[in-house]
């Protein structure tokens, strides 16, 4: 038994996430985290919400609310929705809960002790009106390279480029608009992250088994000219994590709080002891995932995020673990992704454009949407949602190919054999080639899931579904009923077993689904099919199952389109 730890990025937490931004770090660590648990490892799959910085204060001035309360409804929001999807974290935390605060201030403490941290005087945009400076967002004002209009302080929304709030030319105020501003002094933390290049450059070249897209981001952001820069890690705001010196205050950061790309991961850590915290546990059961001499030395750990994500968890957070000089886990696989589009376009937050998370559970249960999204992973590119092809996937592979064979079976069992397993016949050569091909593919199957090639899985198991069907097709216990049916009770045996099956290898992809086929099989018997041959015989003669309910429905033409025109605009 393995012990492994899993962290998914933690979303931000203004706002419902999208398909996107579910299926490029969430759901594929979710897929993760339970095929490790079926294959009976020790699994810590962490995920919370990302509750500092500029964009939280403003959504909640734009929702009229004080930000902590604003946050405390967001995460509830988030939570639920993440239940819907059944993702199964083993906790979701909050980057501003007190554990992350005590964290954040000690590795900052730690690295300053280290000698990583300068105090650096600099030029921030003052509202003289607002009484208070404007990073990032809470600056607008006009792109110096692309002439947009409505850049903000960090990044221009329309040519991408990343700004400083100095560069914008005619800069107003985000929050009262007001242009009466100067230039003021301000002091602030910087990360000396160039002295910590070699390190970090050591550590990834190490990781020889990364995908391409994980390594190949980072080294361009380690050798650019402008890639390893020192980081600011404080912010003049009022929301956040308060600058100390581990716990003692830091003499002339007052009133200054950490940059939230500084917090965030580490709140991957403290998610952990949050965990602990919730089931009433000491310090050493969450220590023992993430201190090397406190027992973290057996475990591996995962990362999952999007391509854009990458920097931040190749460099940065690396630099602040590095720096610290204390025996802190490092990510051991990082699996990146890249971006789903959206109809022919992009999905956008701040647009409200594509499907959102809550939207799409009002419309059909998480396995549909969990099935598509994984089975359509933008690994090696891009990838592209569109109705059509969500449709043809889910009337396809889940109600043609794995609801019809559990329907099928299961009732004319029944017509024929009644509500317990039939004990008649013997496995003959088409079982036994079936059994013989099902065992090579779900060898090849868990060989993917645990490489973590997400489409490569999904389509290994839809082709184990698919023999299952033609192996059916060609015993056809219906017609061989009348001949003899003592074949037909083995073949049915063989196909109920399979059902169970079925069950434990889909679990990961479609929890749902796998709990009601697996309920309808009288069993809780979830053990992985190492031995097939074994495993096509677990339910035994005698064993009483039930047909059932339909377990997948078609998405109709009429839904397709309406679904179509409904998601085709903005959200408001
Ligand atoms: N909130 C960020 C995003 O959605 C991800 C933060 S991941 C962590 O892009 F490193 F900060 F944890
Ligand atoms: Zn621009």
């Amino acid at each position: 038994m393995a012990r492994i730890l899993i962290t998914s990025a933690i979303p931000y937490i203004n706002g419902i996430k999208h398909l996107g931004n579910l299926v490029g770090s969430q759901l594929p660590a979710d897929l993760f985290a339970r095929f490790n648990r079926a294959m009976g490892h020790e699994v810590m799959f962490i995920c919370a919400t990302d509750e500092h910085g500029t964009p939280a204060e403003l959504a909640a001035a734009k929702a009229g609310k004080p930000v902590a309360e604003y946050c405390a409804e967001m995460h509830e929001i988030q939570a639920e929705i993440a239940r819907g999807f059944r993702l199964s974290f083993d906790h979701f935390g909050r980057s501003s809960s007190q554990r992350n605060h005590k964290l954040t201030q000690h590795f900052a403490g730690k690295l300053a002790e280290a000698g990583l941290i300068a105090e650096v005087s600099e030029k921030q945009v003052f509202s003289i009106d607002d009484n208070r400076f404007l990073p990032d967002r809470y600056i607008t004002g006009t792109c110096p390279n692309c002439g947009y209009e409505a850049a903000r302080g960090d990044q221009c929304e329309n040519c991408t480029k990343q700004l400083d709030p100095t560069d914008l030319i005619n800069p107003r105020s985000s929050i009262s608009g007001s242009t009466n501003l100067e230039v003021r002094e301000t002091k602030h933390l910087y990360l000396k992250q160039r002295a910590l290049k070699d390190k970090l450059e050591a550590w990834i070249d190490s990781k020889t088994d990364w995908p391409i897209l994980t390594t190949s981001i980072a080294k361009k952001w380690l050798n650019d000219g402008d890639g390893l820069q020192d980081r600011g890690i404080t912010r003049d705001l009022h929301w956040g994590i308060p600058v100390k010196k581990g716990d003692q205050p830091w003499p002339g950061m007052e009133g200054k709080v950490f940059y939230v790309w500084f917090d965030a991961p580490i709140e991957y850590i403290a998610g952990t002891a949050e965990w602990a915290d919730a089931n009433g546990l000491d310090d050493a059961a969450w220590e023992r995932w993430w201190r090397t001499d406190k027992g973290a030395s057996d475990v591996t750990y995962y990362q999952f995020m999007g391509k854009d994500n990458v920097p931040f968890h190749t460099l940065s957070f690396p630099a602040t673990i590095l720096g610290s000089g204390e025996p802190w886990k490092l990510v051991d696989y990082l699996k990146s992704f890249n971006y789903l589009n959206y109809d022919g376009g992009q999905f956008s937050t701040s647009q409200g454009r594509g499907v959102f998370m809550d939207q799409a559970l009002s419309i059909l249960p998480a396995d549909y949407w969990r099935w598509w999204l994984l089975s359509h992973a933008p690994e090696s590119s891009d990838s592209e949602f569109t109705w059509e092809n969500f449709q043809t996937s889910v009337n396809k592979d889940l109600a043609d190919v794995l609801g019809n064979l559990v329907s099928r079976v299961t009732k004319f069992a029944v017509s024929k054999f009644g509500n317990e397993i039939p004990a008649g016949g013997t496995f003959g050569p088409l079982e036994t080639a079936l059994i013989a091909d099902l065992g090579a593919r779900i060898a090849d199957y868990t060989a993917y899931m645990k490489a973590m090639e997400v489409r490569k899985a999904a389509s290994e198991l839809r082709a184990i579904w698919v023999i299952g069907n033609e192996y059916l097709q060609s015993a056809a216990p219906w017609s061989v009923v009348k001949t003899d049916p003592e074949q037909a009770q083995a073949i049915i045996r063989l196909a109920l077993n399979l059902i169970r099956v079925y069950a434990v290898l889909s679990s990961p992809f479609i929890p749902d689904a796998s709990a009601a086929m697996l309920q309808a099989m009288g069993t809780k018997d979830q053990s992985w099919p190492h031995d097939i041959s074994e495993a096509m015989r677990a339910l035994p003669p005698g064993h009483g199952f039930t047909v059932p309910e339909n377990l997948f429905r078609k998405i109709t033409d009429e839904e397709r389109t309406d679904w179509q025109t409904r998601f085709s605009g903005v959200r408001s």
